[in-house]
């Protein structure tokens, strides 16, 4: 059920989470769960409330943060060479499943280039976001259904079944900000929700200079600082916290053992914060872990493609390989 052309050309549809209530409990079980471990941490999932998502559309803006628009410089041509390939292989319509699909901004230069994507789905945790920009890409492409769904696309969903081949797409690195382990279960998902003999476009951003991997996450005019703070922010809105931001700093700190950016808050002082009735002590120093994002080798990530039962058909590198794209299909064996 999907309708096009006009104003109310994007279905919205609640993909899981069905009812408001259950997510804020989840919102408010895991945040409390969080601040009670030894090394507090928060779900990277909760920063995009409607402001988390504005500050995060201004990062993808800063200079610094090189891999925004070194991906979408490089999906044009991986496009195009999407369409002779599946041409080759005798596809001739396409579903297309974005993951995370916030502003919908990466998703254009393919759907301008792939001309065989015969519906379009996207799946985003930031339901109102979501329907904007669903609503902006229908006055582009006027022809194509477009379906938005609210929900959180590291649980299983159930896609509408559809002649066409489906394809997910996943870009922005988004698949970093998962540990291996939680990568290798997307990875296995998206390959249970997109089915046999699918595709999965993915961009994933590689392992480079220190410095210029922590330029991209604490930029020079505070906006990451900004959308980092604004968990907390969150936080005292919705689950009545008492967080002092001025008593919080951002960091941003490559773990090179570990391949990964890690960002967190860190307390300036000895404190005390209240969140929903509870209290957490912090002593000068401590910090909030709020998100990963791993950079993978494109050959010590094909581990994990091929262990979630995935290969790679294709993969683009842009200059200097600060970034990769690649085309996985889902083997027809198991
Ligand atoms: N997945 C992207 C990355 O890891 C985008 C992103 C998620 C991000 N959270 C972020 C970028 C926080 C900057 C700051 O780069």
């Amino acid at each position: 059920m999907h309708t096009s052309a006009g104003s109310s050309a994007v279905c919205a549809w609640q993909n899981n989470n069905k009812k408001g209530c259950k997510m804020d409990n989840e919102f408010k079980e895991d945040v409390l769960a969080g601040l009670r471990l030894t090394q507090k941490a928060l779900s990277p999932k909760y920063f995009y409330d409607a402001q988390g998502s504005k500050y995060f559309d201004q990062i993808c803006q800063l200079e610094e943060y090189y891999p925004y628009r070194t991906e979408l410089s490089l999906l044009p041509e991986v496009a195009r060479e999407l369409q002779d390939y599946f041409h080759q292989q005798s596809v001739d319509s396409i579903q297309l499943v974005e993951f995370g699909a916030g502003s919908l901004h990466k998703v254009k230069p393919v759907l301008q280039e792939l001309k065989m994507v015969k519906e379009f789905i996207a799946i985003d945790i930031s339901g109102a976001h979501l329907q904007a920009a669903s609503e902006e890409l229908a006055e582009a492409f006027p022809d194509l259904p477009i379906k938005a769904a609210q929900g959180d696309f590291t649980k299983p969903i159930e896609l509408a079944p559809s002649d066409a081949t489906p394809m997910g797409f996943f870009p922005g690195s988004t698949i970093g900000n998962f540990d291996p382990g939680e990568a290798l279960d997307f990875l296995r998902n998206a390959r249970t929700t997109l089915g046999k003999d699918s595709y999965l476009l993915l961009g994933v951003d590689t392992k480079k200079d220190q410095q210029m991997l922590e330029d991209a996450y604490d930029d020079s005019s505070n906006v990451t600082a900004r959308f980092n703070k604004n968990i907390l922010t969150r936080i005292n809105r919705e689950l009545n916290g008492n967080f002092d931001l001025s008593q919080f700093e951002h960091v941003a700190i490559y773990n090179e053992e570990l391949g990964r950016i890690e960002m967190h808050l860190r307390s300036l002082v000895d404190q005390q914060v209240t969140v929903a009735g509870e209290t957490f002590q912090f002593k000068q120093g401590e910090t909030i872990h709020t998100e990963n994002s791993y950079k993978y080798h494109p050959d010590e990530f094909d581990e994990l493609v091929t262990a979630a039962g995935w290969k790679r058909e294709c993969l683009w590198l842009a200059p200097d390989a600060i970034f990769s794209v690649m085309l996985l299909h889902s083997k027809e064996d198991n």
